[in-house]
């Protein structure tokens, strides 16, 4: 069974074709570069509209099949820009009316995650996944993924982006931020972990402050870094004592950052867990972890009635029944 995915939650338009072996026979994909600012909803929808017509056609001739070869149109459902989700919904049913063929609405969150198992050879681990627009360490227990811990406000990445922009370091501050933090000392930050769940936005405004008053952006970087990321291992360091898994998976774009993953690693090993990570191109946003979900989803529930495929903006990944992972290994 052949399944092609469609992408575009956020900034980055993607499609992507696989097999129900797990093979990927194309990725392509396209992310936009605001000019200035943040992402608007409304020009990443119309960069959806205009990139998804023609990476469709790019990924099927790149996979080397024909359109009559696909059996299934997978798109990302939720969670994620409204008028970007849209695009895809409606870029999905067409596809799949056109073609005759059946069709199915995924959660983004959830495919991050089967991806990176697909990826790495992880079986059933605690996973970090931290992007642009959401922040949250999960775990299967008792037929779903669990949400251990999430941000009480705005996800990690977009709490770098944030200070990059306001600092004039551009978009996106990530990778920016990782480079001047190799060069920093540490002053005070506010730490925030309320119970299981973090907080970045006192986080970042204190992180201005420093600046402002004339703290060197190399020790803001650094300070900033080591607060948030703490923040993040502890949790998925409880998440993983509580659960007694055996595996660390981390995902989404901040994985680009090699401190983050630093200190995950050796949290993992400190409580002897294999630490994975995907490779980096499936890391972010990407079509093939749509199109492996909607392999994994319709081979136990069959696909979607047109009716079912509306875009759910507020997608949990906790509201997704997993029937495929196997219950005693949890
Ligand atoms: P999602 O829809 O899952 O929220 P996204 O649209 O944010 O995804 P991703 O590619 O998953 O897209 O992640 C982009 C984020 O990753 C940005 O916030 C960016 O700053 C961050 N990032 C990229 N490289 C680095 C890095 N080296 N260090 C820290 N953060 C990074
Ligand atoms: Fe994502």
């Amino acid at each position: 069974m052949i399944s092609l995915g469609i992408e575009g939650t956020a900034e980055k338009t993607g499609v992507g074709i696989v097999d129900s072996d797990g093979n990927i026979l194309a990725m392509e994909g396209c992310q936009l570069f605001p000019e200035e600012g943040g992402i608007h909803p409304r020009i990443a929808a119309e960069h959806h509209g205009e990139w998804i017509p023609k990476l469709i056609p790019k990924a099927v001739e790149n996979a080397g099949i024909s359109y009559d070869d696909i059996d299934l149109i997978s798109f990302s459902q939720g969670p994620g820009l409204g008028p970007a989700l849209r695009i895809v919904a409606t870029s999905a049913r067409s596809l799949a009316l056109s073609l005759k063929k059946p069709i199915i609405g995924v959660n983004h969150c959830i495919g991050h995650v089967e991806v990176g198992k697909l990826d790495t050879g992880a079986v059933n681990p605690v996973s970090l996944y931290v992007s642009g627009g959401n922040s949250q360490v999960i775990a299967y227990e008792s037929g779903r993924y669990r949400i251990f811990g999430e941000t009480l406000d705005i996800a990690i990445g977009n709490c770098l982006d944030q200070f990059g922009r306001e600092t004039g370091l551009g978009h996106p501050g990530g990778p920016v931020i990782e480079k001047l933090a190799k060069k920093g000392n540490y002053v005070d930050l506010p730490y925030v972990v309320k119970g299981m769940d973090f907080s970045f936005s006192g986080l970042l405004s204190a992180a201005l402050r420093k600046y402002q008053k004339g703290v060197s952006i190399e020790d803001v970087c650094f300070s900033l870094q080591e607060t948030a990321f703490a923040m993040l291992v502890e949790v998925t360091e409880r998440a993983l004592s509580h659960t007694q898994k055996d595996e660390v998976m981390l995902c989404g774009g901040v994985s680009a950052n090699s401190r983050l993953r630093e200190m995950l690693k050796t949290m993992s090993e400190e409580h002897g867990a294999k630490f994975y990570m995907p490779e980096m191109k499936l890391c972010g946003d990407n079509g093939v972890m749509i199109a492996w979900l909607g392999l994994l989803m319709c081979n136990e529930f069959g696909p979607m009635d047109l009716s079912e495929t509306g875009i759910i903006q507020r997608f949990r990944t906790d509201e997704v029944d997993i029937p495929w992972i196997d219950n005693t290994k949890s």
